[in-house]
């Protein structure tokens, strides 16, 4: 069984509208006739505001390899939170995914653990597929306790889903000390932490579940180390920032996913 590979760009609170269609139409050109694997999904996630925009330039460009996701939701199917933007809507504009547990999120808007296991549970309600984020400090690192930070951010969020749910779901293990400062994982650190998270999913809902569940590594990964890092075993995509802002580092990086 060849497992799902995605590589998702996270546009986080970047580019006007008018830059945000024309990336996407330089990034369609850059992409040209190479027929990317079957198995391989490109994501992109725009602020939510462009999803609706964004969708139908991708449709307009039968670019059919393309889907969009959203970087955040509520947890709650509909009422009185202003502001905030429910799982529907986001499945109403046409997109696919979201991304729930950023770093970014879990940092300067106090996400935790419980609310983004509620807010799980609604994106999968809404039949959409979620990018669950996890990832250590540089503190817990140094501390040696990654593994376990990681295993608290999984079990307290996703391992109360039944096992067919994790269809639906894909983890982007995102280190927060290689988040945007160019420092990336090693390969052999990524993938040490992509084979632990595989082995728990496994312990927990059996090994058919841990070999079909898709992995990706996020973290300053950019054209130069796409390559190393995809070719880890347990690695099966990536979670792109920075580097998903422009169409020519973005385009290698997805043509490294073999
Ligand atoms: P960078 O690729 O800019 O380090 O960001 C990674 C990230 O946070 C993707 O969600």
């Amino acid at each position: 069984m060849t497992r799902q590979k995605i590589v998702a760009g996270n546009w986080k609170m970047n580019k006007t509208l008018l830059e945000a269609t024309q990336l996407t139409v330089e990034l369609h050109e850059a992409l040209g006739e190479t027929s990317l694997p079957p198995h391989l999904q490109v994501v992109l996630c725009p602020p939510a505001l462009y999803l609706e925009k964004i969708k139908s330039l991708l449709t307009l460009l039968h670019a059919d390899h393309l889907a969009v996701g959203a970087q955040n939701c509520h947890q709650a199917a509909n009422g009185a939170y202003t502001g905030e933007i429910a799982a529907d809507m986001i499945a109403s504009v046409g997109a696919q995914y979201v991304i729930i547990g950023h770093s970014e999120r879990r940092a300067y808007y106090a996400e935790t653990n419980d609310l983004l296991r509620d807010k799980t549970t609604a994106v999968l309600k809404a039949g959409l597929r979620v990018i669950f984020c996890c990832g250590e400090n540089l503190d817990e690192r140094e501390a040696n306790r990654h593994t376990q930070v990681v295993a608290q951010q999984l079990r307290e969020s996703l391992f109360d889903l039944e096992a067919a749910q994790w269809q639906h779901i894909a983890i982007a293990y995102e280190p927060v000390w290689a988040i945007g400062t160019g420092k990336t994982a090693s390969p052999d650190q990524a993938q040490a932490m992509h084979q632990f998270i595989r082995q728990l999913i496994g312990e927990q809902y059996g090994k058919a579940v841990a070999e079909q569940t898709t992995l990706l590594y996020g973290g300053s990964c950019n054209a130069a180390n796409a390559d190393e890092l995809f070719a880890c075993p347990d690695i099966d995509g990536g979670l792109i920032g920075g580097a998903s802002l422009k169409a020519k580092d973005f385009s290698t990086i997805i043509r490294a996913m073999k």
